[in-house]
């Protein structure tokens, strides 16, 4: 027989075995989603988007926490993980930033997984408040006085289920659990959790109003100091993109293989996030770009396409509701090229 025959035939023995054998990357143990985009297209969406909005001023640093103004305003990056772990990205994809409000999302996932989602709803609540991240008003107004977990006073309740012997165990157990999302260690940036620390009198009242209502769970000042750390904790574009896509796929990190958080719990996550993920800015993002999201003053906001992946921006300048400008404009030019808004029936494919 000739080296050509030969040759043949082993690719045809190599193929017909090959989906049997094991894998040495836990990446291939995770089951792919079969509508995964393309890379070429995401690519070539996120450089026009790169490129229309990096000249854009608009909006301003946070600087009611003193280290967030001086971040330079001029950095932007933009990263996709997509559920089979491509990840597409442009620009200041490496620098780290405090990941602030976005990390209420994956607090309440984790009191999710301790006390499922029925005791968290009930403690917490998914109700939009339709006021200012921070406000007093909205907790005595509303009938959960929590609103939900990413107004603060909701978040700092949600931090109080989470359970420890003391408050470095509390604090440990949220930081690994965002890190298994990330699918990389992650840790605190001291200068932001310094910076905050000294001047979050703010939250401190809103967790003793919580404290009158009988609706934080733990000791109040305590529970906002964890919940100060994690907003502290430092996350590039690319990881948080990796968080994101860990939500996309089910709860499966796409890099690591993990599943990290409960599929069950993924609906009820990206419903607040829907609801209340852009604070009184999430009824208008809900109408024109229809994907569940989050952001926070650290100038990043990450989007959720379910089943596909996700997209995180960071560029500070804000605007008035504390939403990155940069950041929105971006996530959606994208998400309207690519058809990702779940109103659309053309995200289904649909023509
Ligand atoms: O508690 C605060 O005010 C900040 N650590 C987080 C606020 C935040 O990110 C709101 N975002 N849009």
């Amino acid at each position: 027989m000739s080296i050509r025959n030969w040759t043949g035939k082993l690719v045809l023995i190599a193929a017909i075995i090959a989906p049997s054998l094991p894998s040495t990357s836990a990446r291939s143990q995770t089951p792919r989603s079969p509508v995964a985009p393309r890379r070429e297209v995401v690519a070539a969406v996120v450089q026009e988007a790169y490129d229309k909005f990096r000249n854009d001023n608009n909006g301003k640093n946070a600087d009611y926490i003193p280290y967030l103004a001086k971040v330079d305003s001029k950095l932007f990056g933009i990263a996709i993980v997509t559920t089979d772990n491509q990840v597409i990205t442009k620009g200041d994809v490496t620098y780290s930033f405090s990941i602030q409000s976005i990390s209420k999302v994956y607090t309440e996932a984790l009191a999710m997984e301790a006390l499922g989602a029925d005791a968290v709803f009930e403690k917490i609540g998914s109700e939009p408040t339709g006021r200012p991240f921070n406000s007093p008003v909205a907790v005595v107004d509303m009938k959960t006085h929590t609103g939900n977990p990413y107004v603060n006073a909701g978040a700092i309740a949600t931090t109080s289920l989470i359970s420890g012997k003391d408050a470095n165990e509390k604090w440990n157990k949220i930081l690994n659990f965002y890190s298994r999302a990330a699918g990389e260690k992650l840790s605190l940036i001291d200068e932001v959790y310094k910076s905050e620390a000294a001047t979050n009198t703010g939250n401190k009242a809103l967790s003793m109003l919580l404290a009158k209502y009988d609706r934080i769970y733990a000791d109040p000042f305590e529970s906002v100091d964890i919940y100060t750390k994690q907003c502290s904790v430092g996350v590039n574009a690319t990881q948080l993109a990796r968080m994101g896509a860990t939500l996309a796929n089910n709860g499966i990190n796409p890099a690591t293989g993990e599943q990290v958080i409960k599929a069950e719990d993924v609906p009820y996550i990206l419903s607040t996030m829907m609801m209340a993920g852009l604070y009184d800015g999430s009824g208008g993002w809900a109408w024109r770009v229809g994907l569940p999201a989050k952001s926070g003053v650290g100038g990043g906001i990450v989007a959720i396409v379910p089943g596909k992946g996700a997209i995180a921006v960071f560029a500070p300048p804000l605007d008035e509701a504390g939403n990155s400008v940069k950041a929105q404009e971006v996530i959606d030019y994208v998400s309207q090229k690519l058809n990702y808004n779940l109103y659309s029936p053309l995200s289904v494919g649909w023509k």
